[in-house]
């Protein structure tokens, strides 16, 4: 793991479009991989040499309201620890931008719960909270 290095930035345009494709997340034009590149909070990038294998990113204003929106490790680096280190980085990040009162929210996909229990998310309903909800009528994504 130890040439495989971790950098708080944004991935560029391309980079995004090809790792979101490789993961099988569908593909996405430019200028809507650029305009929701831009409103990231939190970038965390993980390269070996020059090449982006992994990728973590946070939604939302900085102080009250955050938002997972990727969490994306290259499909030839799985299982070597690189989601873990990509879900640390996000983890400290919450830690120390996070006002109280703040939501800090993440939608897992199917079965993978787990992954993200170990680092102190809850399943809902919980608390005060109910079931996660989202809206059923945005639009699929596009295959690659
Ligand atoms: C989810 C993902 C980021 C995990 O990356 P990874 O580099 O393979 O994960 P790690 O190797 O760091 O695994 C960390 C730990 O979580 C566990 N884990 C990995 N995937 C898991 C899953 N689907 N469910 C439960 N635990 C899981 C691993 O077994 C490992 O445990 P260990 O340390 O006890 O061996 C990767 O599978 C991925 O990119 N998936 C496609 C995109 C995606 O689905 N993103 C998340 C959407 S909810």
């Amino acid at each position: 793991m130890d040439d495989i290095m971790l950098s708080q930035e944004r991935p560029t345009v391309a980079e995004y479009i090809d790792l979101r494709r490789r993961a099988g997340w569908g593909t996405i034009d430019e200028a809507t991989a650029a305009r929701t590149l831009a409103a990231s909070a939190f970038s965390v990038c993980l390269r070996r040499d020059a090449t982006l294998v992994g990728f973590a990113r946070v939604i939302g204003d900085g102080v009250l309201y955050f938002f997972l929106a990727d969490l994306i490790v290259d499909p030839s680096f799985r299982g070597g620890g690189h989601g873990d280190r990509l879900m640390r980085a996000v983890t400290d990040y919450y830690r120390q931008a996070a006002k109280p009162g703040a939501m800090i929210a993440l939608i897992a996909l199917k079965g993978r719960e787990a992954f993200y229990e170990r680092f102190g998310y809850v399943r809902c309903p919980d608390g005060p909270f109910g079931d996660g909800m989202h809206f059923a009528a945005a639009p699929s994504p596009v295959a690659s």
